[in-house]
């Protein structure tokens, strides 16, 4: 790997803090540390006091662009280091990232510089877990993880292998080059939306039958706050129309809604000044026809309950679409490509995210999910089985060189 690999463009001229942590897998960020310097990095080192356990300060003081720093205090050129080096970065890495350090960062303990640098930035950050399999699979470490992960700290690793002490299994740090491969293309991404406006829908809708029933589905909208999260993270000016009460990026703009209907209106009415739009929200299909001012008794006997067509809120983008981009999301039970790319056709969208809910690991309530990408030019990309931050950032890669695409076509 050179500096002149294209993979790796995205680091050059970059600021990144290498944080290290006190783990035997210390020794290996130093092959992290050339890396990035060789692919044109300018890298700042931080260790913590566990971290020089394994490994010197000097030993990355010689390669990276700065001299090492290991503490908050004692250096007169250097009174505030945490603020200097975490608000100058443009990425913040940990190699490795022990259990510990992964808990302060959770809980904002900023008890020493790197876990203060961590604190002090808006950089985006890359963990490089390494740690015993039991830790890893710890309920704190796993709960850790997927709470930073819902702030939009990237993992890599950890991989499985051979561990300190003869065991084996995952926890071991994950290598050299993918982490600096990872550190690319978090830096490639970066607000790469930037200037975009994207309005996302999520959860699933309620139609009502009475003052108290309605009609629903089982949609928990954890995928299309994944998606607005992840495209306020990347720059976009984002309105997330959701049923769902989950919370999001406080840069994102909330609608709430309820219904099929009051959803139409607020994509639509927003529609025109959007682009790109992704449909996440399980709408549903049929409401009934007459909504009971009152709760219906049970000894009235068992309603019945006449339903009529919800307005296709996607078909309906279809059909006014000017340049907008449209994601649509076919959940599906069987048939998963074929159902997926008639809807993709009928309701003319440019991407299809289409998942078998019935799988294990995807469809509704769970963290991860499985997709098949289906584009307009009938291409198909199967996804594998990933957490729906990741899914949602590989959706917008997409939707990224859709948009890029049509730059390129009006100009
Ligand atoms: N959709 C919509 N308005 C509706 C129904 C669905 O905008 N009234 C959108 C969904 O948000 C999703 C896509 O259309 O992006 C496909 O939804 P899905 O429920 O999978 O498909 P349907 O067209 O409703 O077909 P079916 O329920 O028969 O599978």
């Amino acid at each position: 790997m050179t500096d002149l690999d294209p993979n790796l463009a995205a680091l050059k001229g970059r600021r990144v803090v290498l944080g290290v942590s006190g783990g035997i897998a210390a020794y290996k960020a130093v092959e992290v540390c050339r890396l990035l310097v060789d692919a044109g990095a300018h890298v700042s080192p931080i260790l913590t006091d566990d971290a020089q356990r394994f490994i010197g300060a000097l030993t990355f003081t010689a390669l990276a662009s700065e001299p090492a720093k290991t503490s908050l205090f004692g250096d007169p050129t250097d009174p505030i280091p945490h603020t200097r080096l975490g608000q100058g970065a443009h990425l913040v890495i940990v190699a490795p990232a022990t259990a510990k350090l992964i808990g302060k960062v959770t809980a904002g303990i900023s008890d020493d510089l790197l876990t203060a640098t961590l604190l002090a930035t808006t950089a985006p950050v890359l963990l490089a877990p390494a740690m015993h399999t039991e830790m890893w699979e710890h309920p704190a470490v796993v709960d850790n993880v997927k709470t930073l992960t819902e702030r939009g700290v990237t993992f890599v690793g950890p991989d499985a292998g051979h561990l300190a002490g003869g065991d084996e299994g995952p926890g071991r740090l994950t290598t050299p080059e993918a982490i600096v491969r990872a550190a690319a293309e978090v830096l490639a991404r970066g607000h790469d939306l930037a200037g975009t406006r994207v309005i996302v829908t999520a959860g699933g809708t309620r139609e009502p039958i009475d003052p108290v029933r309605f009609v629903g589905n089982r949609s928990s909208g954890k995928m299309g706050h994944a998606i607005a999260d992840a495209a306020a993270r990347r720059g976009a000016a984002v309105t997330l129309i959701t049923t769902s009460a989950l919370a999001a990026e406080s840069s994102v703009e909330i609608v709430s809604v309820t219904t099929a209907e009051e959803m139409y209106d607020a994509v639509v009415s927003r529609f025109a000044e959007q682009d790109a739009v992704v449909m996440a929200a399980a709408v549903a299909d049929f409401r009934p026809k007459v909504i009971a001012g009152q709760k219906i008794k049970k000894h009235d006997g068992p309603p019945e309950i006449v339903l009529e067509p919800t307005p296709d809120i996607l078909a309906t983008l279809g059909e006014r679409k000017e340049h907008q981009v449209l994601v649509g999301f076919a959940a599906e039970t069987e048939h998963v490509r074929d159902h997926a790319a008639a809807k993709l056709a009928a309701k003319k969208v440019d991407l299809m995210v289409a998942n078998d809910v019935s799988a294990p690991g995807s469809g509704f309530e769970v963290d991860t999910n499985q997709a098949v990408l289906l584009d307009s030019n009938g291409r198909a990309e199967e996804l594998p089985l990933q957490s729906k931050t990741d899914l949602a950032d590989a959706v917008l890669d997409r939707v990224r060189k859709a948009l890029a695409h049509r730059g390129e076509e009006r100009s």
